[in-house]
């Protein structure tokens, strides 16, 4: 149906784009200048990427009191493509990592193209999100190779505790296990962020990977620059990083300009991140004003990100509400089982849209999933 009203030119209020390229925030005019420097003409491949991108990168996360080495750090052109640099390096064929339920569809891809099985562990919400550490500790097998974290988490938006983190290490300290911590949207918090969050680089007894990146940071998926900080017991690092070497360097994925220009980018990325924030802030502000007026709907507890998830009355189900949504109501929003949600109704909304298609579409979704409730 989507296909066919974009085909038609149909008016659509897109509460699903997360492109923050695509929703008219403001980038400085010579944002992109570095680029063009001519040192890039000289073509010098590491397999960790240039030292002077490292170098900006461990700066980038005094930002968030966190001390990197340098030394440390290796980039890469994605996230995406980090997770599938690491499941190289971790796992064998057919060997399983634990990821959270709900999170980010792209996981399944991800693993299967890599020969890995993604195995569920719980987030349970109960007002505010947890961490089931039973359902992490059932889901261990003699197969598991890694436990997987999202912090700020796609769409919950919730972050890993102090607590959290501790009885991770601990499974992890016990069955060998390599922690992998995506914190790609670190940059961007709400003000009911718990100060017990942390990021996976506050401990240092289990073999330990943060990932980050520009697409997130400075809003600046096109430019394919992430990277990868690894910490852990020094042996279990030192081998490791010989291993990702010879990977990275079978691919030198990440291009030479965008390496040179990441100093200058992280920096400047500031302002674009100031815009992202105050445009998230504004959406989910029009989000809660809605929200006072459509009883029965409701936001969940949010603690950072892009996204919001709002509970709606589960009547039709969250399929035909999303279709009704698209087809009389022309507003695009992802239905929570696309991020499984282990059970109905949930809708997800990207808080990135301009705020006036935002607040138009918010509207209509809220008034769709009341009808439901009148026609009883
Ligand atoms: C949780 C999470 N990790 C990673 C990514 C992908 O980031 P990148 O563009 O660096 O591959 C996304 C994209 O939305 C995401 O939501």
């Amino acid at each position: 149906m989507l296909a066919a009203l974009r085909a038609d030119r149909t008016e659509i209020l897109d509460l699903t784009e997360t492109n923050p390229t695509r929703v008219g925030i403001a980038y400085p005019p010579a944002f992109l200048a570095p680029l063009a420097d001519p040192g890039s003409l000289a073509y010098a491949p590491t397999p960790r990427g240039l030292a002077g991108a490292r170098e900006a990168v461990a700066i980038d996360y005094i930002r968030h009191g966190l001390e990197v080495d340098a030394d440390r750090i290796f980039l890469t052109a994605s996230t995406s493509e980090a997770y599938s640099l690491l499941f190289k390096l971790l796992c064998d064929p057919g060997d399983e990592v634990l990821v959270p339920r709900p999170s980010y569809p792209l996981f399944e891809h991800l693993t299967t193209l890599d020969a890995v099985r993604a195995v569920p562990y719980a987030l349970e919400y109960h007002g505010v999100w947890s961490l089931d550490v039973d359902s992490l500790r059932d889901a261990i097998t003699p197969r598991t190779r890694a436990i997987l974290v999202v912090s700020p988490n796609n769409p919950t938006g919730s972050m890993l505790k102090a607590r959290e983190l501790e009885a991770i290490a601990r499974l992890c300290s016990s069955h060998d296990l390599a922690l992998i911590g995506d914190e790609v949207f670190a940059d961007y918090l709400f003000e009911e962020a718990d100060p017990a969050r942390v990021s996976v680089l506050a401990q240092d007894q289990v073999l330990t990977f943060a990932l980050g990146g520009l697409s997130k940071s400075a809003g600046l998926p096109q430019l394919k620059l992430g990277w990868m900080v690894m910490k852990g017991p020094a042996a279990r690092c030192a081998e490791a990083a010989e291993r990702l070497d010879v990977i990275c360097d079978t691919y030198l994925s990440v291009a030479t300009p965008v390496q040179r220009a990441a100093a200058m980018l992280l920096e400047q990325g500031a302002i674009v991140r100031q815009r992202i924030q105050a445009r998230i802030d504004g959406n989910r502000r029009a989000l809660r004003r809605a929200l006072t007026q459509a009883p029965g709907c409701s936001l969940l507890h949010l603690e950072a990100g892009w996204s919001a998830v709002v509970r709606v009355p589960a009547i039709h189900g969250e399929e035909a509400l999303v279709l009704d949504l698209l087809a009389q109501d022309r507003v695009l929003v992802t239905p929570g089982y696309f991020y499984d949600f282990p059970r109905e109704a949930y809708l997800v909304v990207s808080l990135l849209p301009d705020p006036d298609v935002f607040a138009a579409g918010i509207d209509r979704m809220l008034a769709r999933a009341q009808a439901a409730l009148s026609s009883l």
